[in-house]
């Protein structure tokens, strides 16, 4: 089968790798890809997806980010009668639109915070002022990650509702905000796997949002992340496929938008065990896809492609019972500011870790150079978090790279 992925993160990295190893891939193209990417694929212009798919006689399309799912690249994709591995722009509502999310998960009885939308600023304040803080404030659209804010006093609230409502500060993703309460516990990763009717788990993970090491300083896209994550239980996934994963699949189907890819379910874990939803997402976390497939035995190739055509059903998993751990490593400056340009050098001589590109170009002389945020994923195994942790920073010990940092203390939780 030939292939053609989109993306260019170490995401992507991590999909290409997986897809390639498998014995039913015949050719597999990466549009834009990185230069880590182009080790395992071939990379092209990433301008028309769907008219790449159909030059390339392509029999698969497996979209890695967001932003071409809530855009419609999926109906465009399966409009020309290729099969894909993605929702459709109305099931992708769920991560495009918060306040959608928000009222399918009430509709259905999903366990999730208190919430109100506003589109006037007015009404928005009366109502963050009658329920306090810590309160969180919500941009509707999509913003890259920044338009959250967890405020703990009313006049940060305020001011978050003020920036997104009268300012224009995320445009037109920011005309419409969520108001929710805060909720507390352990943060967690949940991922299903749905084609439209049949939905599997499809494993855990744990996430490190904040750039400083002991989760402190400015949220970032996640600086690292190990698989499984350490609360989540057989018992805990059953819960969290019940009450949040097959309700809310279930309410998407019967609006006539069944859902087709991954499903990432953002939870809470209480003080008492019980899984809330934070939010969802409509594709694989990244980090989190980097130590996920790690510990995948089945064949992803196969796996996504019975996902696009309905089959999912038919297909093994089969997870190592080993855990991976992967630590991001950032352009100094990040996520203010991330200096650009830097040289990466030493790479080759890394042992005992996957070394995946998530920020990276090769300039005109061929060097390895920083070209982003998030920049390069060091990723290990073991089989405990520890050993994957000891090894994985043992890996970026043998990276010469004076211009990025990583903290140091990815998978504290569990390790
Ligand atoms: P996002 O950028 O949409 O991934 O959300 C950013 C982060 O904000 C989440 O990972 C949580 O840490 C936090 N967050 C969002 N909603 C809530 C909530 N209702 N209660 C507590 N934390 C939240
Ligand atoms: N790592 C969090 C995300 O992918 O949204």
């Amino acid at each position: 089968m030939n292939i053609l992925l989109i993306g260019s993160g170490g995401r992507e990295h991590a999909l290409a790798c997986a897809l390639a190893a498998s014995p039913l891939c015949e050719a597999l193209y990466a549009a834009p890809g990185n230069p880590g990417i182009a080790e395992v694929a071939t990379c092209v212009n990433a301008a028309d997806p769907v008219a790449c798919a159909v030059e390339h006689a392509v029999d698969l399309v497996v979209v890695g980010p967001e932003a071409p799912l809530v855009d419609g690249l999926a109906d465009r994709v399966r409009a020309a009668g290729i099969a894909v591995f993605g929702p459709s722009a109305a099931a992708a509502r769920l991560e495009g639109s918060k306040g959608f999310m928000k009222d399918l998960a009430a509709r259905c009885g999903v366990p999730t915070a208190a919430y109100a939308r506003f589109a006037d600023y007015d009404d928005a304040a009366a109502y963050i002022r009658t329920r306090g803080a810590p309160v969180v404030v919500k941009a509707d659209g999509l913003a890259a990650g920044k338009g959250v804010v967890v405020a703990q006093t009313v006049d940060e609230a305020l001011a978050a509702a003020r920036a997104a409502l009268c300012e224009g500060a995320f445009g037109a993703s920011g005309a419409e905000v969520v108001v929710e309460d805060c909720l507390v516990g352990e943060e967690v990763s949940f991922f299903a796997l749905c084609d439209g009717r049949t939905v599997r788990a499809f494993g855990s993970a744990q996430d490190h949002k904040r750039v400083g090491e002991g989760d402190t300083g400015p949220n970032t896209g996640g600086m690292g992340a190990y698989s499984p994550a350490r609360v989540m239980t057989p018992a805990l996934e059953a819960r969290v496929m019940d009450r949040i994963v097959r309700p809310t699949v279930e309410g998407l189907a019967a609006m006539g938008a069944p859902f087709v890819g991954v499903l990432f379910a953002g939870l809470m874990v209480d003080p008492a065990g019980e899984p809330w939803l934070i939010e969802f997402n409509v594709r694989f976390g990244d980090p989190e896809c980097q130590v996920l497939l790690p510990r995948l035995r089945g064949d992803l190739a196969e796996i996504v492609d019975a996902t696009a055509r309905g089959q999912l059903d038919a297909v093994d998993f089969g997870w190592s019972d080993e855990a991976a751990l992967t630590v991001v490593m950032a352009s100094k400056g990040y996520p203010n500011a991330p200096e650009k340009g830097s040289v990466i050098r030493g790479l080759e001589r890394v042992e005992g870790a996957q070394v995946l590109h998530a920020g990276t170009v090769r300039d005109a002389s061929g060097s390895l150079v920083a070209a982003g945020g998030r920049v390069l994923n060091v990723t290990a195994t073991g089989p405990d978090v520890a050993t994957a942790q000891h090894r994985a920073y043992a890996a970026v010990d043998q990276i010469d790279w004076p211009g990025g940092f990583c903290r140091r203390d990815i998978g504290w939780r569990a390790a």
